[in-house]
């Protein structure tokens, strides 16, 4: 059964097709213009439209983009007397899934509406398929710090409290900050992300507070900011260290009385939104250099979640290569990949300063490149080859009034590998490199 709505100005037709999709089993409203249709659509939505192409006022097109305006899922069939070319490709363009030419059968429209509702359902179960692949975090940990996180963060989920989300680039703050939105009782109302990074102070402003007409050049018209739209909901304030001091004291006080005008605006505006903000510099540093108010921190710092590097979590970076590879697998229709010994250990032994998004690009990288379902080291960047884990940042001996060369950084890394490995077996794949290579590298170096 499909909700459908039938518009045409012909009372016979219209009365029809109604008593005949009724008679079928789906719930049928009809309208005698655009407006009523619309009006129907705004008390109920609808699965399918079927409308006339010619009518007085709103034609069957302007209707069509009314109703993809509103819902873009919303499947449109247009019913016209004339198959021109022309209104045929203008009805597709502007997004119609099919038309049927009058005079039809009632089998042959009942035809073209199934058809349509079938690529529908199919379309929303390749979109659920396809946004659970990409957002479903991996959850599980071998790591206690982050398990820890991770409880805290559910159980600060449940209550309405500012939420400050720590941690290096590339740790995964963006997915925690949507999860704990999903944990909590908002779940169901908007999540809005604002990036205090990518505009200028004035765009930002408006961004985030909205703007009246003619309060700057380019604002044409009132429009609501991105906290207005989170009304009832979460908003997360990414990379908040960058919000310019003007911008601190506006937002300290929307955080202390979830109150603000819009740009050029004078009335006060009541927000009720949840705050989840991040940042990946320390914020405390940026208090104690005056670049970040110390009220608004303090304001902000209510439950901070530290979010720990990759390196930290090294039990934790098989398992989530592993989920990302099914992720990445079905994305890209290669299903039964999997990573060989080699590679597994490869990304084991790596230090990871991406963290995640640098393992997340390793993986897809692989998953689009290895010829084989087995993903083995070849397939991996070479970056990954070059920095193990738990490695000091190297200074080559002597080399203290210029930086080292790079054989004196390979030296002096193989000679700190060697003296640490039990065998040479060892130390030549902590070093990613065979036995031979290590050993003629060593010859060549006068290492012992
Ligand atoms: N729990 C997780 N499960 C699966 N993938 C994850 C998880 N956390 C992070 N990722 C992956 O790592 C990538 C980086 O995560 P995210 O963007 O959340 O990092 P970030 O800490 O916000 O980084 P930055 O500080 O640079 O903004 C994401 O695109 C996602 O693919
Ligand atoms: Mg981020």
């Amino acid at each position: 059964m499909a909700r459908i709505v039938i518009v045409d100005d012909e009372k016979n037709i219209r009365r029809n097709l109604a008593a005949f999709f009724d008679s079928i089993g789906h719930s049928v409203r009809a309208a005698a213009s655009g407006a009523e249709a619309i009006a129907a659509l705004d008390d109920e939505p609808a699965d399918l439209v079927l409308t006339d192409f010619r009518m007085a006022e709103m034609d069957g097109l302007r209707l069509l983009e009314e109703i993809k305006r509103r819902d873009p899922a919303t499947v449109v069939i247009l019913m016209t007397a004339f198959a021109t070319v022309e209104s045929a490709v203008a009805a597709m363009k502007a997004g119609a899934q099919d038309y049927v030419t009058k005079p039809f059968t009632l089998d042959e429209i009942r035809r073209t509406v199934e058809r349509a509702l079938e690529l529908r359902g199919l379309r929303a179960e390749n979109r659920e398929l396809r946004s659970a692949v990409e957002q479903a975090p991996m959850l599980e940990t071998a790591s206690a710090a982050m398990r820890r996180l991770l409880d805290t963060a559910r159980q600060a989920a449940a209550s309405d409290a500012t939420i400050l989300l720590a941690g290096e680039s590339g740790t995964g703050k963006n997915v925690l900050a949507r999860q704990i939105h999903q944990w909590s009782p908002r779940r169901e109302r908007p999540y809005v992300v604002v990036n205090c990074t990518t505009l200028s102070e004035q765009l930002l402003e408006s961004e985030l507070f909205g703007h009246m007409r003619g309060s700057f050049t380019g604002a044409v018209k009132d429009k609501p900011g991105r906290l207005e739209a989170a009304h009832l909901g979460s908003v997360f304030l990414d990379e908040i260290a960058d919000l310019t001091p003007a911008l601190q004291t506006k937002f300290l006080r929307f955080v202390q009385e979830q109150s603000f005008e819009r740009v050029g605006g004078e009335r006060t505006i009541q927000v009720d939104a949840r705050i989840i903000a991040a940042s990946n510099r320390d914020l405390e540093g940026e208090v104690a250099a005056h670049r970040f108010r110390e009220d608004l921190f303090y304001r902000l710092n209510v439950i901070t979640l530290y979010v720990p590097p990759l390196r930290e979590r090294a039990d934790d970076v098989i398992p989530m290569a592993r989920w990302m590879l099914r992720a990445a697998g079905l994305r890209n229709r290669r299903p039964g990949l999997r990573l060989n010994a080699e590679a597994e250990a490869t990304l084991r032994r790596y230090r990871w300063p991406g963290n995640l998004r640098e393992l997340r690009n390793a993986v897809e990288r692989a998953a689009v490149l290895c010829r084989s379902d087995e993903i083995t080291p070849d397939d991996l960047p070479d970056s990954i080859f070059r920095e193990p884990r738990e490695t000091p940042p190297i200074v080559a001996a002597g080399a203290a009034h210029r930086a080292p060369s790079l054989e004196e950084v390979e030296r002096e890394h193989i000679r700190r590998v060697l003296a640490e490995s039990a065998t040479l077996e060892e130390a030549a794949d902590t070093l990613g490199i065979n036995v031979t290579t290590l050993w003629r590298k060593r010859r060549r170096y006068g290492i012992e």
